[in-house]
């Protein structure tokens, strides 16, 4: 059921259940963090591999350091500029959150939602809520609560409404390696907003790289059912272009069918492509259509997490 309740999300999470939440970015699986019984649910509800930690999400930043046992300068500076909001910082995790939670690791990723309706939620609870977003493992995340229901929907009690998600794409994930500002996952705040905020130097740790410190970043992920091509070496040859969709930045292509065309933004603000993307994707999957065809953006601001998300959803 998709509803606003807000006292009843609550009393669902109190009593250990697993439901839908709003972010900014994307919409969560949201259980008490604390419960190992709520957290193995969303771990099953999502069909997730136990190797892929789930994020914490907690109301203030004050909050952190109940579940972290560092709080390193930088990343306090920088969760004084952009929390709440779409950054995940990596910390040294207390022993009050579950190894489960984790998969194992020593370390816990934790972010602050801005997102009035959860921010609320979050006031009335006791406990973190551990949220992956709410999508079956390795399909696009979900950026309305209609999205959340159309999947899992029969498989929660409550998907609490907020709207459509204003980031649109997941939460940049940070942590420090060797004193340096580590980006495990380029998300909804940009590599330059957090570059121009440090004086440590920021690493961007490419998916090709072996990474034991997020074994989550599996390259398989957001992916459309329809298979999608990068439309710069990868487009197929002798398809049938009526029979495909387009992901395109700013303009149409004049010589094929409106109706398979989404466009990113006329404008090119990399904000509202990004918060157009996922729902396009899902868009396009449900067409009678054979290929689905992505347009790269520029490689700045936030086209950079974008291009990160069609590559992952591309068929290789
Ligand atoms: O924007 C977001 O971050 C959304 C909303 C719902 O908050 N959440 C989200 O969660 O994207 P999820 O589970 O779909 O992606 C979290 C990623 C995974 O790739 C996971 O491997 C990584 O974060 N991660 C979580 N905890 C980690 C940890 N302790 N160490 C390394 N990577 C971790
Ligand atoms: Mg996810």
């Amino acid at each position: 059921m998709i509803g606003n309740d807000i006292n009843l999300a609550a009393k669902l999470l109190i009593n250990g259940d697993v439901i839908g939440i709003p972010t900014e970015t994307v919409y969560g699986l949201a259980g008490n963090a604390l419960n190992e019984e709520t957290v193995l649910r969303i771990f099953q509800i999502k069909q997730r591999p136990h190797f892929d930690p789930l994020i914490i999400h907690v109301k203030d930043v004050s909050e952190i350091s109940k579940y972290s046992e560092e709080f390193p300068d930088e990343l306090r500076h920088l969760a004084s500029l952009f929390m709440p909001g779409p950054l995940t910082l990596l910390l040294r995790k207390k022993n009050n959150i579950p190894d489960l939670v984790t998969s194992g690791s020593d370390f816990v990723a934790i972010r602050i939602p801005a997102h009035d309706v959860t921010l609320q939620l979050l006031q009335k609870l006791e406990f973190p809520l551990a949220a992956p977003s709410a999508n079956p493992f390795g399909y696009i995340s979900p950026t309305t609560a209609q999205h959340v229901a159309d999947q899992l929907g029969d498989k929660i009690p409550y998907i609490l409404d907020g709207g459509a998600c204003q980031i649109g794409i997941e939460s940049t994930i940070i942590g420090i390696e060797n004193g340096s500002i580590t980006i495990y996952r380029k998300g909804g705040l940009s590599i330059k907003d957090i570059q121009d905020n440090v004086k440590s130097r920021v690493v961007v740790k490419d998916i090709s790289t072996s990474n034991p410190a997020a074994p989550g970043m599996l390259l398989s992920h957001y992916a459309p059912r329809v298979p999608l091509y990068l439309d710069v070496n990868h487009k197929p040859k002798n398809i049938d272009l009526e029979r495909c969709g387009y992901i395109r930045f700013k303009e149409k292509l004049a010589d094929v069918s409106e109706n398979t065309q989404i466009i990113l933004s006329e404008n090119g603000d990399y904000k509202e492509a990004a918060r157009k993307l996922f729902a396009g994707m899902r868009l396009l999957d449900k067409m009678d259509i054979d290929y689905i065809i992505a347009e790269l953006l520029p490689e700045e601001d936030i086209g950079i997490a974008i291009n990160d998300r069609l590559r992952r959803a591309a068929t290789s």
